[in-house]
């Protein structure tokens, strides 16, 4: 059984508290936030003033991922803003091992990411430290786009490398997440699904996140 992830870029905006209340009554387990800058990604989301007052009404824990250059800048904005695990992304961070340190440091659980493009054996010598490997299976920056079926291959060449390594990481996968694919992807070894059209733009959002949860 899978951690499901819904991710806030596809909710609606003016009813962020009855996302929220949705989030907290459904079987989800993390609510996943998605942080771009216009620089690394080519488009601007939101930052840690929202998540502040998303943390005020949400119960699970919130899992902040940072489609930004320099994010080291905002680490502790975010922290402080309520992020429970905080992920950066390799192609923005020149020295990754000092980001997860500091992510660490503050006691939040630190993950990187890695593009369509990134393969997973760039990952080697770096998935001992992260809590979480989040694998983009579409190019980042807006939410609604296909799944790309390379990354499959990806998932299951990572799970092998941890597998290898023994280390307790999380596999992630982000983007065109669907009922459809979902029961291939965790079959492949991913521990977390991200849905973000396929949970807030369906009828019904908590049964959605059920069906993926069951899956
Ligand atoms: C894309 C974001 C994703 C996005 C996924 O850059 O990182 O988290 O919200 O949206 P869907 O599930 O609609 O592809
Ligand atoms: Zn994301």
């Amino acid at each position: 059984m899978a951690l499901i992830a819904p991710s806030l870029l596809a909710a609606d905006f003016l009813k962020l508290e009855d996302e929220c209340d949705l989030i907290n009554n459904s079987v989800a387990d993390w609510l996943h936030f998605d942080v771009m800058d216009g620089r690394f990604v080519p488009n601007i989301s939101f930052g840690p003033m929202i998540l502040d007052f998303v943390k005020k009404k949400l119960k699970k824990p919130c899992d902040v991922h940072l489609m930004i250059e320099e994010p080291e800048k905002y680490v502790e904005d975010f922290k402080k803003a309520g992020a429970d695990h905080i992920t950066v992304h390799w192609e923005a961070c020149r020295h990754l091992h000092r980001n997860i340190q500091q992510i660490k440091s503050l006691g939040l659980l630190a993950g990187v990411a890695i593009n369509p493009h990134t393969p997973v054996s760039l990952l080697d010598d770096i998935l001992g430290d992260v809590d979480i490997v989040l694998i983009m299976s579409v190019n980042p920056g807006f939410g609604g786009q296909k799944f790309i079926p390379q990354s499959l291959k990806k998932i299951s060449e990572l799970k092998k490398m941890i597998t290898a390594q023994k280390t307790n990481t999380l596999i992630e996968v982000d983007g065109g997440v669907s009922l459809e694919n979902a029961k291939q992807i965790i079959e492949a070894g991913a521990d977390v699904l991200v849905a973000g059209n396929t949970v807030f733009r369906s009828q019904h959002p908590m049964n959605t996140i059920s069906q993926l949860k069951n899956l």
